[in-house]
């Protein structure tokens, strides 16, 4: 006679970060323009984007030699591989640095990785995360050093705008100036009560995009009217959060807009601050915010995490791990065939039998 365990759990389930891109995978690198802080002899800095890893660059000795490739266009960079010399030296690039951002300044771009080792002709992948650039650097902290790279590619997709196709809501609507219409993908200068947004004049006006997840927001970029009124959007704030304190305008700042030009669009960058919610909130009193385009560019979403509550009763016990992991597995299927597939399901705490049944259990070992 089998007795039935009654199970009741939580689960947490994680998202993973890892954003599929559609289509074919090209090396920006190859469309790039290249420099490097010096060139020994006629190993220019190009021969690491000519597709032949044979053919490298090499600067004089120096402290922090550097190489670079400017990518003419921000994409959301997901790898790199870098291809090391095969002819002698391989150590040299030992501890060499790749930073990725939108700054021609070495140091003002966030590190990728750092390369530990390469063997001699062999290349090594960078995982960058989708994290955002136009630059890309490969710098060897080293007072005195040489950099040598035979190829190095760059992969990644065009920066998604996370705000279109989200919620957006305002403080109060002047008209038709709805929030929406700041998250439509127009910028609409020449039709602003159809494409932009804009609240009455009150005190403190304000605008807010749910992002409906939490993602790593690299930058904000805020397109002004045409028309007229350019100096309302003048020490708006810009808030990332995740909490709707106060309607989110008690999150933490990124920036304030000091001015935008006529129908002019100005970017912010925001160091991946993590948030769900983007706020803009004016300083004023008796003014109106308008916004004919706020565009929002991250990595993510960077923890997407629900709970679930399950019932059930199973005639085996969840104190075997085998079994724990065996529905675990189930569960995922179960949501693969609802296309949610890219979930990763975890305990969060062991499965307990409901206290009730416990004396029609009959336990097992584990
Ligand atoms: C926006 O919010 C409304 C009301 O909460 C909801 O009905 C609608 O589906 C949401 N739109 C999107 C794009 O999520
Ligand atoms: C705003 O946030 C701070 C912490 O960042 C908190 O101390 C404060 O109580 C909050 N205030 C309001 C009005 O939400
Ligand atoms: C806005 O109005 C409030 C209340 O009348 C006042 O306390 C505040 O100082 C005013 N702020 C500005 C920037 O004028």
């Amino acid at each position: 006679m089998t007795g039935f365990y009654r199970y009741m759990l939580l689960l947490l389930g994680f998202f993973s970060m890892t954003k599929k891109s559609d289509g074919v995978e090209v090396n920006a690198a190859r469309s790039g323009t290249t420099s490097q802080s010096s060139t020994d002899f006629n190993w220019y800095s190009q021969y690491a984007t000519d597709g032949v890893s044979t053919s490298c660059t090499h600067t004089l000795i120096q402290a922090n030699p550097w190489w670079r490739v400017d990518l003419l266009k921000t994409l959301s960079v997901d790898r790199l591989v870098v291809t090391n010399r095969p002819d002698c030296c391989a150590e040299r690039i030992n501890g060499a640095e790749i930073r990725v951002g939108h700054i021609a300044d070495i140091y003002s771009n966030p590190v990728c990785c750092v390369i530990p080792s390469i063997p001699a002709g062999a290349s090594y992948t960078c995982s960058c995360n989708g994290r955002e650039g136009r630059y890309v650097y490969v710098v060897l902290p080293s007072a005195s050093g040489v950099l040598t790279v035979c190829e190095v590619e760059v992969y990644g997709v065009l920066p998604e705008n996370l705000a279109l196709g989200k919620n957006a809501t305002q403080s109060s609507t002047w008209y038709t100036w709805y929030a929406g219409h700041a998250i439509d993908g127009n910028r609409g200068l020449s039709q602003p009560s159809t494409w932009c947004s804009s609240t009455h004049y009150q005190n403190n006006p304000w605008w807010r995009v749910d992002l409906h997840n939490v993602y790593k927001v690299s930058r904000v970029v805020v397109t002004n009217r045409a028309d007229c009124c350019l100096d309302q959007v003048n020490g708006v704030k810009i808030l990332i959060g995740n909490s709707l304190e106060d309607n989110g305008n008690n999150n933490s700042m990124c920036a304030v807009i000091p001015s935008i030009a006529a129908g002019g669009s100005a970017t912010f960058v925001c160091n991946y601050m993590e948030g769900r919610y983007v706020n803009l909130i004016s300083p004023r009193n008796s003014t109106a915010l308008p916004l004919c385009e706020v565009e929002v560019y991250g990595i993510g979403p960077w923890l997407k995490y629900s709970f679930m509550r399950i019932e059930f009763k199973s005639s085996a016990s969840l104190t075997d791990s085998t079994l724990r992991v065996d529905l675990l597995t189930q569960l995922q299927s179960a949501l693969a065939t609802r296309g949610i597939s890219e979930v990763m399901l975890r305990w969060s705490q062991m499965p307990k039998q409901d206290k009730k049944q416990k004396q029609d259990v009959k336990r097992k070992c584990s």
